[in-house]
């Protein structure tokens, strides 16, 4: 398993970095990347598609150049070159981090949640009352802490997401069909767990890992589903058992990257003047 992070909030691209990571990804995502009104969301987008590149140039040796990514009609990006070996693979982004996943055994998916401070945490918890099951709320409910109730509400999240994205199915799949149980109550910084199980309709799925990390007030969580896996993956080869992500620069991002297209000063003339997030605008105080 490869499990590489990226800061994006972070990271402040220079005019001459801008234009050549636009032309190191393909023209259809750089055009929906520079439709994103903030800044935010397309140096988000854009670390996806690095991330995503570099670990397909990485893990299975195609040329950066030949790398042809296309999408599902649901959305969720594959590899269209026909290649020895597999590699599945996703990426998330929220909050601080862009995060990937990638293994060449099973199905992967992957999300990360910034742990969000929220004023009114029971009518927000209301709202949401329906996507979680009672024994999940019970476990979300367990602290009486509304900071711990968010973090496990956030944990709870991810791994549902997780699996949905590893499905590919999207937006629509009824996430209260899948009851996660804990043996690990509290995730620790730094540490990863992997011992939490899913139901699906009542149903236990042992076929299904999750593998769960808490970095930096952000929760990832790696679902994998390695029914019939054959081939030795990453972290077994090297011996290291359940590595955590690791954190990449832009100059790792960027090592094997190499044009598809000529420099394009537009794309850095569209980024340039965005604001890097919503502005918050709050009440007065009368
Ligand atoms: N399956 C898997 N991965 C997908 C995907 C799909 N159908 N569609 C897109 N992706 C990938 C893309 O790489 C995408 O990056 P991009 O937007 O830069 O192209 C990335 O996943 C987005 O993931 P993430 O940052 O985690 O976004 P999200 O959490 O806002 O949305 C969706 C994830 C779009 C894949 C989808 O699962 C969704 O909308 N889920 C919400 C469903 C829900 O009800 N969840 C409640 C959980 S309690
Ligand atoms: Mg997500």
């Amino acid at each position: 398993m490869i499990k590489w992070a990226f800061n994006f909030r972070s990271w402040q691209p220079t005019r001459s970095e801008w234009i050549f990571c636009g032309q190191c990804i393909q023209n259809e995502e750089k055009e929906r990347i520079q439709r994103f009104v903030f800044k935010k969301d397309a140096k988000a987008a854009m670390a996806g598609r690095l991330l995503i590149r570099k670990a397909i140039a990485y893990c299975l040796e195609i040329p950066y150049k030949e790398i042809k990514l296309g999408r599902t009609e649901k959305g969720k990006p594959y590899l269209v070159n026909t290649v020895q070996g597999s590699l599945s693979f996703n990426v998330s982004h929220n909050g601080d981090y862009a995060v990937l996943a990638a293994s060449r055994n099973g199905t992967i998916g992957v999300d990360v949640m910034k742990y969000e401070v929220r004023t009114s945490v029971p009518k927000f918890f209301h709202t949401m009352r329906r996507q979680f099951t009672e024994p999940e709320w019970s476990q979300i409910r367990k602290s009486t802490e509304e900071s711990e109730q968010l973090k496990t509400f956030y944990r709870l999240w991810c791994l549902k997401e997780s699996y949905v994205k590893a499905l590919g199915v999207g937006i629509g799949f009824e996430v209260s069909r899948l009851d996660f149980t804990f043996n690990t109550e509290y995730l620790k910084e730094y540490v990863v767990t992997k011992d939490t199980s899913l139901k699906v309709d009542g149903v236990h799925l042992p076929e299904w890992t999750f593998e769960e990390h808490t970095m930096d007030n952000h929760c990832i969580v790696v679902a994998n589903n390695q029914q019939n896996s054959t081939t030795t993956d990453f972290e077994e080869e090297s011996g290291r058992e359940y590595e955590h992500f690791k954190v990449l620069q832009i100059n790792d991002l960027l090592q094997c990257a190499s044009c598809l297209c000529e420099p394009d000063e537009e794309f850095w003339e569209k980024f340039d003047p965005k604001d890097e997030a919503p502005q918050i605008h709050r009440k007065p105080s009368s």
